[in-house]
């Protein structure tokens, strides 16, 4: 069993949780998620490492309660335990020294799993520039810890009610058109604001990188759910990934099977009210 050691409600729908899972702290790298499941009759949940401290032996969990599953997860308090954690899984954010500076965008829950990468980027030396964004202010979260390893934190709110009102791909155009000089984007958040980075930095021609968590099911390479269209190449985000090259990323495909989920887990919750 893994404990849950201590429990933040980060906004109205989204909880973080860290856990006991020492082996897996061990050696988790940015980039990477693991597979919790509740109890034996909980789903599989694929979830991105937001955090890990390898002393403390914890990795910490940040989830949006979407569907019926992560809606069963959220009600479990510090002292439950979740019966098990497999990973780390997925191949590691592609991490280097850059010779200028590389931008993360973090949208929504999607600033949860941009943390970590940012940490290594600047750990690796690079000059990181770090863009959050959310509907509005209650959505926000982990300002603090961005702003610690970032060399500069542009914050962006849609409705304006903190930060910088717009989206985050005002804010990364605006700092291409000032600097000239990008080497590298990541971007994590929801697939049709990933999607628009891509086409903002595609006329750039700056690499973008994009994270096909959204799209992930069992986690395991086994139902097929997050296959991808990367290239022209079927790839699957859970086995291949979770990270691509967000200039090659059908997203058009990637958000129709998305929907499809939609649908399915309004069952799955509906099923759970009744
Ligand atoms: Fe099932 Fe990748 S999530 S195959």
């Amino acid at each position: 069993m893994y404990p849950i050691v201590r429990k933040e409600i980060l906004s109205a729908s989204v909880k973080l949780f860290d856990l006991k899972a020492p082996l897996v702290a061990a050696k988790a790298k940015a980039g990477q998620f693991f597979i919790l499941r509740a109890d034996e009759k909980g789903e599989r949940i694929p979830l991105t490492i937001a955090d890990f401290d390898r002393e403390q032996g914890t990795i910490t969990a940040i989830f949006q309660e979407i569907g019926a599953g992560t809606r069963l997860l959220g009600q479990l308090e510090v002292g439950d335990a979740v019966l098990d954690v497999v990973g780390p899984l997925g191949v590691p954010s592609e991490i280097e020294r850059f010779d200028g500076p590389v931008v993360v965008v973090g949208g929504g829950v999607g600033i949860a799993p941009i943390y970590p990468i940012a940490r290594a980027l600047k750990e690796a030396g690079n000059r990181v520039i770090s863009i959050i964004g959310a509907r509005n202010r209650e959505l926000l979260f982990w300002e603090d810890k961005m702003a610690a390893v970032s060399d500069a934190l542009i914050v962006c709110t849609d409705d304006g009610s903190y930060g910088r009102k717009g989206f985050v791909t005002d804010a990364l155009k605006e700092f291409y058109e000032a600097n000239g000089d990008l080497q590298r984007v990541w971007a994590i958040g929801p697939m049709p604001m990933m999607r628009a980075i891509a086409n903002t930095t595609r006329p750039m021609g700056v690499h973008t990188i994009v994270s096909m968590n959204p799209l992930m099911m069992d986690g395991t390479g086994m139902c097929g759910a997050c296959r991808v269209l990367v290239g022209g190449e079927t790839k699957f985000a859970c086995v291949d990934g979770p990270e691509f090259d967000g200039h090659l990323v059908d997203f058009d495909l990637a958000l129709k099977r998305l929907a499809i989920y939609r649908d399915e887990e309004k069952r799955a919750l509906a099923a759970l009210e009744h």
